[in-house]
């Protein structure tokens, strides 16, 4: 994705022409870096050769799983929809692993019938559920037991997931004790451990941590674990500000704990293989200019992209059409949705704009469309997949008679 004549261009397309064709607010996704996040991926953890399961809940458009599935890679879903979707597009259910606090009977069932890989207990009543499953089906089930490691991810407060006071997975006391009732049980068989402590981690400490409170647990639990589930959570660049995550340590220090224990390692990355894959094109509507600020008022809002409403987070906007021309003045990027919070980005100069201008929100494949929504009445976003030259709507814009 860049500027090819001042024109920016993803893959081989300008993103006017895609913006012209369907409409704005459109997602559109580059296939290529997302092939290419993967075998930077693959590559990156060639040495520890682990399962590498999507997070589905980064992104959850069958055609991009189908992209997903072709390069080898399995499924983290955290719900039934996202596993039949997964199922759907192809996903082997032995590359397919279940997270989530709250899976239902129903889920759970359906999810056994299925005969994945593992299911991810965070809970001593989850397990209790699956044993009565077990019973019924008569059929031992796998599953993996996610750890509390109590670790700060040192990532935004709202994304981290690894700390005790946080819902997610069993404190150290109960996932022991667990193991202990149940390590002969006839009807489970527990295969895995599964931490995953945060989102968009940057730096390969907060890992080092967790890593070494697993193998303390796992030399405590005295119990031979066949599998190993890191979760994600690899952070992305989204601005010059952030850092991106050291891959080559993180690889080392798993590499590390595998000299000390033997298992197979399960990763579940999401934003790092979808992340800077997806763009949100966007027109201006109104320019309202006060004295202070420019407020360039766009179609597209915070129920189509809810990151920095909800986070805080900041994405990067761009023309598509570069303009050497610069005012310097407060602009604050907005949408029209009824709220403070609709707002994208605050920057104290931009290129000179006008009404009816295209621009790109960047990095937005990961947690965009996914986390949309109907507030306010509008209408969801299209889809489209962009492969060198061919366009592919992947979904189509919802028309308002489907949600009146
Ligand atoms: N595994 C588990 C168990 C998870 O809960 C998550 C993300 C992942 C894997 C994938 O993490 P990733 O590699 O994408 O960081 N909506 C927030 C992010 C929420 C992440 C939830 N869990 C955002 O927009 O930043």
């Amino acid at each position: 994705m860049n500027y090819k004549k001042n024109n920016f261009h993803i893959e081989n397309i300008p993103i006017e022409k895609i913006a012209k064709k369907f409409g704005t607010p459109t997602y559109c996704y580059s296939l290529s870096t997302i092939k290419k996040n993967i075998k930077k991926f693959k590559n990156n953890f060639k040495t520890i050769n682990p399962l590498i399961c999507f997070s589905v809940k980064s992104n959850s458009n069958l055609f991009i799983l189908k992209e997903i599935k072709k390069m080898g890679v399995g499924a983290d879903v955290v719900s039934k929809g996202e596993l039949l979707i997964a199922l759907k597009a192809g996903i082997n259910p032995k590359k397919i692993v279940f997270s989530g606090v709250g899976k239902t009977y129903e889920e759970l069932k359906f999810a056994i019938e299925k005969k994945i890989l593992l299911i991810n207990v965070e809970s001593e009543s989850e397990l209790n559920q699956i044993e009565k499953i077990s019973k019924i089906k008569k059929r031992k089930i796998d599953v993996g037991l996610r750890l509390n490691p109590n670790i700060d991810a040192k990532t935004l407060k709202k994304i981290s997931t690894g700390k005790n006071e946080e819902k997610f997975g069993l404190i150290q006391k109960s996932f022991l004790k667990i193991i202990e009732k149940f390590k002969n049980s006839k009807n489970l068989k527990i295969k895995c451990l599964s931490v995953h402590i945060g989102s968009q981690i940057t730096n390969h400490r907060p890992y080092e941590k967790m890593l070494n409170v697993l193998s303390s647990v796992i030399k405590k639990a005295d119990y031979n674990f066949e599998y190993i589930d890191l979760g994600g959570g690899m952070g992305i660049k989204y601005n010059e500000n952030t850092k991106v995550l050291n891959y080559k340590k993180y690889n080392s220090i798993i590499k590390k704990f595998l000299n000390k224990n033997k298992t197979k390692i399960i990763l579940e990355p999401g934003r790092s293989i979808v992340g800077n894959s997806g763009l949100l094109l966007t027109k201006i509507i109104y320019i309202k200019e006060t004295n202070k600020i420019n407020f360039v008022i766009l179609d597209a809002a915070m129920n189509d992209l809810i990151r920095p409403a909800l986070y805080g987070s900041k994405h990067r906007i761009i023309a598509s059409k570069l303009n050497r021309k610069i005012k310097r003045k407060k602009h604050e990027f907005v949408g029209p949705i009824c709220e403070t919070t609709d707002k994208f980005l605050s920057l104290s100069k931009f290129q000179s704009l006008k009404e009816k201008d295209i621009l790109a929100i960047c990095d937005v494949g990961a947690y965009g469309m996914v986390l949309s929504s109907n507030y306010n009445l509008r209408t969801k976003p299209a889809e489209i997949l962009i492969n060198k030259f061919s366009l592919k709507t992947i979904t189509r814009r919802q028309k308002l008679n489907t949600i009146i």
